[in-house]
């Protein structure tokens, strides 16, 4: 009998050695060799071959023929803006995220409004019956949506051959096991080898292929980081369970940015799109409260407004908390020691806790003004006109810094009604003050913000 050949993998990054270490000698992570049982593929090669036209000569790039490919147009509005504009054909995306965070729900939903297409959904976490009556949820049934309940890598790989669909989805790639490789369902070894023939079929068939993968505790997507290497895309699903709203964000995409933002709403009846996402984030305003400031934002190539609560109370206990949601809790405490340092007010010894309404994380550094000021209007107990916005990042001197795009900002505030809006007095130039019919107040510092919303 032949000799069961094992080897020590490492989870985080797939390296492989013959001994139990307990540094990973790849990516320096401790504990996290695991022992394996690999089982060399036989000699002929395992792997299917789609086909045989792909050339495997050097060619000049000069000579490559570029087929310019029609991606795929889905129904939904915002993977599609995510993705870059649709699904490049042989393209393979994982979408990462929590566990009921609805990434079933919106690749189900996905299967169901796309009724032009033949979409196969293997699913090897839930019943057929389970998604039935998910799908009667959300809506659509239609019989170009094929289902598969299956974790055979083979079976499925061969139920694909057959059905040949136009879009595969597989819920989810730490549920698929190749015979092959005698270790337990996701486990890297056989995430590598599902994966990695999963995105061969994608590549000599064309068709675009869709994973779900779990999330460890430490918010990685579960499996080697060779996984994140392999595929094409990476999306991340995200957002507060208790909250509505759930951001889909890319992670890596090969074929666009990796900028932009999709926003949906969790309703009864499955993923909505949140196409103004302004409108839908400024609706549960109570105007006329202190500690609140609009903050002109971007996400991506879309200006979105979004507020800014903030909390100052004395300190219960003998250290002051800093308490944040939405926002990098370091950036709030160099705000805060920009506020002590150059502006004199005496924050240090307040519990200070800032959120974004919402529950919606933004990385953009323009909110800082809208922050800072949402922190000085709930320590001066004075609120905030519910007309004014804020567009500016703080600097370490106190001084409030230019941020990109400041025209689309504007004009995105004077859509929606704003009366005023706080911008940098610095790199002005190019832009016409009198073109917005909005006041747009350019300021420079942070006490002169302070004089003329409090003075
Ligand atoms: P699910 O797609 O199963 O999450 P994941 O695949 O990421 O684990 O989403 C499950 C959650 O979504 C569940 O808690 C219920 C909620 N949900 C709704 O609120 N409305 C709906 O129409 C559907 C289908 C799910
Ligand atoms: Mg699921």
């Amino acid at each position: 009998m032949a000799k069961t050949k094992t080897a020590f993998v490492c989870q985080n990054c797939g390296t492989n050695t013959p001994k139990w270490m307990g540094k990973c000698p790849g990516c320096g992570e401790w504990n996290t060799l695991i022992e394996e049982v690999v089982y060399k593929p036989s000699k002929s090669g395992s792997r299917r071959n789609f086909s045989e036209t792909v050339s495997r000569k050097p060619v000049p790039i000069t000579e490559v023929k570029a087929d310019v490919t029609e991606r795929l147009q889905l129904p939904d509005g915002e993977l599609h803006r995510v993705l870059g504009g649709g699904l490049v054909p042989g393209s393979v995306t994982l979408i990462g995220g929590d566990p009921g965070i609805g990434k079933s729900t919106l690749l189900l939903q996905l299967g169901l409004n796309y009724a032009a297409a033949k979409v196969l959904y293997v699913s090897g976490e839930e019943s057929a019956n389970q998604i039935k009556m998910r799908a009667e949820r959300i809506g659509n049934l239609h019989d170009g949506l094929l289902l598969l309940i299956d974790t055979s890598l083979e079976r499925v790989m061969e139920r694909i051959e057959e059905s040949n669909p136009d879009l595969v989805i597989i819920d989810s790639i730490q549920t698929l096991q190749s015979p092959e490789i005698d270790s337990v369902p996701g486990s890297v070894a056989q995430i590598r080898e599902c994966t990695g023939e999963l995105i061969q079929y994608a590549k000599e068939t064309d068709t675009p292929v869709v994973l779900i993968g779990h999330i460890t505790k430490e918010g990685n997507i579960a499996g080697p980081k060779v996984m994140e290497h392999m595929v094409d895309v990476v999306l991340q699903f995200e957002g507060d369970r208790q909250h509505l709203y759930r951001l889909l964000r890319a992670k890596k995409n090969r074929f666009g940015s990796t900028n932009e933002l999709g926003i949906y709403e969790m309703q009864g009846s499955g993923l909505k799109e949140v196409t103004e996402p302004s409108q839908a984030l400024l609706s549960h305003r109570d105007e006329g409260l202190s500690g609140s400031a609009i903050a002109a934002s971007m996400e991506g190539a879309r200006p979105m407004m979004i507020e800014a609560q903030a909390l100052v109370s004395t300190a219960a206990y003998g250290t002051p908390q800093r308490t944040t949601t939405g926002f990098d809790q370091r950036r709030l405490h160099m705000l805060l020691a920009v506020l002590e340092k150059r502006c004199g007010f005496g924050i240090g010894r307040f519990d200070v806790f800032v959120n974004m309404a919402g529950g919606i994380r933004v990385d953009d550094p323009a909110i800082d003004l809208a922050a800072v000021c949402a922190v000085l209007s709930s320590s001066e107990d004075y609120p905030i006109p519910g007309q004014t916005c804020f567009a500016g990042e703080v600097g370490l001197s106190g001084e409030i810094r230019p941020v990109t795009r400041i025209d689309q900002r504007i004009r995105e505030a004077e859509k929606l009604g704003f009366e005023e809006i706080y911008i940098s007095g610095y790199g002005l130039k190019g832009l016409n003050l009198k073109d917005f019919s909005i006041r747009v107040k350019p300021v420079k510092r942070m006490d002169e913000v302070f004089q003329q919303l409090f003075g």
